[in-house]
């Protein structure tokens, strides 16, 4: 059996998905009408993570951030007491890589095993099944869940040892956001001059400029619309451990200091559950243009 924790945004595509390639499945999530959104045949409730994990040898974990994680294996019903040799964690949130090692040898000692499995790709290719996942840990673990990865994702890295999912997820993050930070920053600066918005956007992509941040969010951008596909506040959260990872590993990264500065500013307007692509209305407020 295999169980999903964390039915948010991402885990709901996940549930239908495996379900879909035709696992039987069990769900948790802490607001329990999320979890039972995705019920139905094959697919049941767990009633706490421990429930869930006492009845699933493969559980998936896709929350918000290192305390979820925290919290859901080791509180109070949370999963930890009920893993043995047998079972298999593979944690899709994206983490901090060196928590996501703590976790990973705090688990070992239960004779489990578990998978840091972060994904680049947001809510149309979860429903797709077209993510690309990024997988560390032990590799014959990583072979033996192949099956399950191929339900959710197109492309499958097994990047190495524990973290290395999480220090690749890292990377890519770093330059979407900054991309789509600059991006902003530069629409603003057009839209000061009188060019128009769309227009930009449409010269831009011609060139060496564009992005596929830029062709994702364009919609977003044009029509001032933010529903959340990628939240702002998981930005934030990715660049602060990006950065937390330059600290221990001694690398200098000034841009992403600052960017990480803009999308915490974001949070502090409590802005965090609008879509990542706010951002440029969070920098048209700072230049008094909104
Ligand atoms: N959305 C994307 O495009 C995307 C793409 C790639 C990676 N990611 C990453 O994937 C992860 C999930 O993203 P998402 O968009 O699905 O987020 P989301 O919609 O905000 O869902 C977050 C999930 O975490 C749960 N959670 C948060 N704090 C918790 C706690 N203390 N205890 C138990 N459960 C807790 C939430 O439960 P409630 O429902 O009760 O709040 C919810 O199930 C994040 O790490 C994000 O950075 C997201």
């Amino acid at each position: 059996m295999i169980g999903i924790i964390g039915i948010g945004q991402m885990g709901k595509p996940f549930a239908k998905n495996i379900s879909k390639c035709g696992y039987p499945l069990i769900v948790w999530n802490r607001t329990i009408e999320k979890a039972k959104s995705v019920l139905g045949p094959g697919i049941d409730l767990a009633d706490s993570p421990a429930d869930l994990a006492k009845k699933a040898d493969i559980i998936i974990l896709m929350l918000s951030n290192n305390e979820a994680v925290e919290h859901v294996i080791f509180s109070d019903n949370g999963i930890y007491p009920e893993l043995n040799s047998g079972k298999i964690v593979i944690d899709m949130s994206t983490l901090s890589p060196t928590f996501s090692i703590d976790v990973s040898k705090r688990i070992s000692k239960k004779g489990a095993f578990y998978l840091d499995a972060p994904v680049i790709g947001s809510v149309p290719q979860a429903e797709r099944a077209e993510l690309t996942i990024l997988v560390g840990g032990n590799y014959e673990k990583f072979n033996s869940v192949l099956y399950i990865f191929k339900c959710l994702g197109k492309n499958i890295f097994y990047l190495g040892p524990n973290g290395s999912g999480l220090s690749m997820k890292m990377v890519n993050n770093v330059v979407m956001g900054g991309n789509l930070e600059i991006l902003s920053e530069a629409l603003s600066l057009g839209e000061s001059l009188g060019l128009d918005r769309k227009t930009m956007l449409d010269i831009i992509s011609l060139g060496s400029a564009n992005s596929r941040i830029l062709e994702l969010k364009r919609e977003n951008l044009i029509n001032n619309e933010y529903e959340p596909a990628f939240k702002l506040q998981h930005e934030e959260k990715d660049l602060y451990y990006a950065l937390d990872m330059a600290r221990v590993s001694k690398t200098v990264m000034p841009a992403t200091a600052v960017i990480h500065e803009i999308y915490k500013y974001g949070l502090s307007k409590n802005k965090g559950d609008r879509d990542i692509s706010f951002i440029f209305k969070i920098l048209k407020e700072l230049s008094g243009k909104d």
